[in-house]
């Protein structure tokens, strides 16, 4: 089938890339050892904290966020310490992974993938293990396999509570610069972050954001590392430069995105994606049709993951959407392969997106005979401009 027009590109990330971000990165390739980049580098690296909502440092890798995931491993922790994990999906056990082919000690507390880290878990867990051989918790914010976000500041709370030291590490892979999210405020340890999700970028860049506290625990650290060395580093960042080569084109990007989310300015980026994400369900609840997160306080603005009815494949049903109307829907992951579909609705979005999106859905879900009620689009539209929510009329008057 010949495809004409834009391709749909609605999958959780990557994300589609603004045209102004592909102009910056379209520029010949600079002398990474030059003046030119060191203002690039420095610029880069002051605006990023605007983002994280830090005052600390942020590092940038060329790598993919599994890059930053082993980072923030290897910068903090020791062959055998024990950590405090949560099984919300498919993202907890990959970071898990991580962290066990590294000799640490993974208490992983099981879920059922529809409910983000809950803090009762942290405070009993952490509560009881009162010698402090839990080193770290590490948390995935908003768990792009299943559309959940964990409250991360309630988690805090209860380690504040029971006065236990270890790191908190957070993964914000699929949240950072769309869902409201504060290093410093949160007393995050570290942040793992990446490029082609709310940063509207390609992949290709992750980030650590890294508070005082990680950074004394990297003096002690004993797992090997150099590429990822937060000391090799933060010291040539410094003057704006990079230990190794840097993926010069894609920081152009990053100068740029920063820019849109600074013009925007990030609480109006965090509404957007609130009110995307709330038409989004609305279609959904008016298709009939089941959300995978099952705790209203928990629903991510970034992506919606949705169940298929029994007996019917989301895989089929996503390759129906790309044949016929050229748009590209998440997959299922892990556990969850088959049997849902995701809706990503995060980067560089808008409603009539959001409304294009939503009719592919609809109109796949007719063509592919799937049991489902209409109104999905209409309810979704009714939510983006309630039907009370008219110009004022001297707005039109001639
Ligand atoms: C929450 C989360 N963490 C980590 C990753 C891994 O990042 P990458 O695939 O860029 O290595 C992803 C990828 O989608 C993710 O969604």
């Amino acid at each position: 089938m010949i495809h004409t027009g834009r391709h749909f590109l609605q999958i959780p990330g990557p994300t589609n890339v603004p045209d102004r971000i592909l102009r910056a990165i379209d520029q010949p390739v600079l002398d990474h050892r030059g003046p030119e980049f060191s203002k690039l580098g420095s610029e880069i690296l002051e605006g990023l904290r605007a983002i994280f909502q830090t005052a600390g440092s942020v590092v940038v890798y060329p790598a993919s966020g599994t890059g930053a995931w082993e980072a923030a491993i290897v910068n903090t922790l020791s062959p055998g310490d024990h950590v405090l994990m949560f099984e919300t999906g498919h993202f907890s056990q990959l970071w898990r992974q991580v962290a066990e082919r590294f000799g640490i000690h993974v208490e992983y507390v099981s879920g059922n993938w529809r409910r983000g880290a809950a803090r009762e878990d942290v405070e009993a867990r952490l509560g009881s293990d009162t010698k402090h051989t839990l080193k770290a918790v590490m948390i995935v914010h908003n768990e792009t396999s299943t559309g959940v976000t964990s409250r991360i500041a309630e988690i805090r709370r209860a380690m504040d509570r029971v006065r236990h030291p270890a790191l908190l590490m957070v993964d914000t892979v699929s949240s950072l610069a769309a869902i409201d999210y504060r290093h410093d405020e949160w007393q995050v340890d570290v942040t793992i972050a990446g490029s082609q999700k709310g940063f509207m970028l390609p992949p290709g860049l992750s980030f650590n954001a890294i508070s005082e506290k990680a950074l004394s625990a990297n003096q002690t650290a004993q797992l090997p590392r150099s590429y990822w060395d937060w000391q090799q580093m933060l010291e040539p960042n410094r003057s704006g430069f990079f230990p190794y080569t840097p993926a010069t084109t894609l920081l152009y990007g990053l100068r740029e995105a920063l820019l849109m989310l600074q013009e925007e300015g990030l609480p109006n980026v965090f509404r957007r994606h609130a009110r995307h994400a709330e038409a989004t369900r609305a279609a959904v609840r008016a298709w009939e049709l089941e959300l995978v997160c099952e705790e209203p306080q928990e629903y991510s603005n970034t992506l919606t993951a949705v169940f298929m009815p029994k007996g019917y494949d989301a895989d089929q049903f996503r390759g129906v959407i790309l044949d016929h109307f050229d748009m590209s829907l998440g997959a299922g992951l892990g556990k969850l392969a088959g049997k849902i579909f995701r809706i990503g609705h995060l980067g560089s979005f808008n409603d009539l997106m959001l409304a294009g999106t939503l009719s592919g859905i609809e109109m796949g879900l007719r063509l592919a005979g799937v049991p489902h009620q209409q109104g999905g689009l209409m309810a979704a539209l009714d939510e983006l401009v309630p039907a009370t929510g008219k110009l004022e009329p001297a707005m039109l008057a001639r």
